[in-house]
């Protein structure tokens, strides 16, 4: 495989044990990619890291951390390292603000230090709230509904800033429904006390976990449950190589990273059932506040800017990647 670029000698990807960051990882370790993993491993798991990869543990919080890592010919950085329960920073905005916005602000800070010029950044369709119109492209109204997407949306501003001020390239990728685990089976780390729906369903369907509380039926979708455009974690991988071929180039740019389909909550559990063969227990409750119906993504761009179409999100693959971790 050959590297990303010849312009990246060294790419710095901070977050990189955790769930989306340690699929990266193994992508750029397949490209040839020379790369240091910087993580506090407050969520993120080391044996998520495939073997060979330098480790910096170090906290974005930390400046003399993060000046101390950046300081190793750092050509382009990978942000992935954020807080992402939605609920929670609804309860905890202080949190959320502290650990996403001023950690993300450390970074910038140390990659002007550093004369770092590009930069991939983990955003979220979490920026848009609640959706004006379906299918969501990149033009739609920036309205957060939680405090979480508030926070993505800020870096994201800041990140365009900087790049105004600064010379940085960029690009800012805002996941859809990440899910599923590594196609090759390496990285099998799966989510302790998950937040979303399909690990939470594995759970049930592994005997972790008793039921599915379905949050509502009665939304004006396909079946009343809510309905997500998910895509699945090597797909997103994919894309944040591109992308970082693509700002190399000194380009900058704003992407959805979705397929385009929705899959409603119910036929996610159906899918399960189907292809462990287990019957999963549902409780229907009210809907969870800060739901939307529907949120499905509009990500042309992504294919026409960087090439970049999924493969492995269908429905079926995506729980099929999974199956033979849980069960
Ligand atoms: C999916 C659907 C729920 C759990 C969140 C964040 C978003 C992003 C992805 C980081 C919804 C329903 C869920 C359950 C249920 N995070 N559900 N019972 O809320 O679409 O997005 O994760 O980038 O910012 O908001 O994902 O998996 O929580 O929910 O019925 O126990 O499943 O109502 O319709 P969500 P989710």
């Amino acid at each position: 495989m050959n590297k990303i670029s010849d312009n990246a000698n060294r790419i710095m990807v901070i977050g990189g044990a955790g769930y989306i960051g340690s699929h990266v990882v193994k992508h750029l370790v397949k490209s040839g990619s020379d790369l240091v993993v910087f993580d506090n491993f407050s969520s993120g798991h080391r044996d998520n890291i495939v073997p060979g990869v330098e480790i910096i543990e170090g906290d974005i919080l930390n400046e003399a951390e993060l000046d101390n890592a950046m300081s190793k010919k750092i050509d382009a950085v990978i942000h992935l390292a954020a807080f992402k329960d939605a609920g929670e920073s609804m309860e905890e905005p202080s949190k959320y603000a502290i650990n996403n916005i001023t950690g993300s602000l450390n970074i910038l800070k140390q990659m002007s230090k550093h004369n770092v010029k590009y930069i991939v950044f983990s955003s979220s369709a979490a920026v848009y709230g609640y959706p004006e119109y379906l299918p969501v492209d990149e033009n739609h109204p920036l309205k957060p509904e939680n405090y979480y997407g508030y926070t993505k949306l800020v870096i994201e501003q800041n990140i365009e800033w900087f790049s105004r001020l600064g010379d940085i390239h960029f690009a800012n990728l805002r996941y859809f429904n990440a899910a599923g685990y590594d196609v090759e089976g390496v990285i099998r780390h799966k989510e302790s006390n998950p937040g979303n729906l399909i690990p939470i369903v594995f759970e049930v369907a592994a005997g972790i976990r008793e039921k599915v509380i379905v949050f509502g039926n009665d939304y004006d979708t396909k079946d009343g449950t809510g309905v997500r455009d998910y895509i699945h974690v090597d797909d997103l991988a994919d894309a944040h190589l591109k992308s970082l071929d693509f700002i190399l180039k000194d380009n900058s740019t704003t992407l959805n990273l979705g397929t385009g389909e929705g899959y409603s909550v119910l036929e996610v559990i159906r899918m399960v059932e189907e292809l462990t063969g287990k019957t999963i227990a549902v409780d229907i409750a009210p809907r969870r506040r800060g739901d939307c119906a529907e949120l499905i993504a509009k990500s042309l761009c992504a294919d026409e800017i960087l090439g970049w179409k999924p493969k492995y999100s269908t429905l079926k693959q995506i729980i099929e990647s999974m199956t033979c971790v849980y069960i």
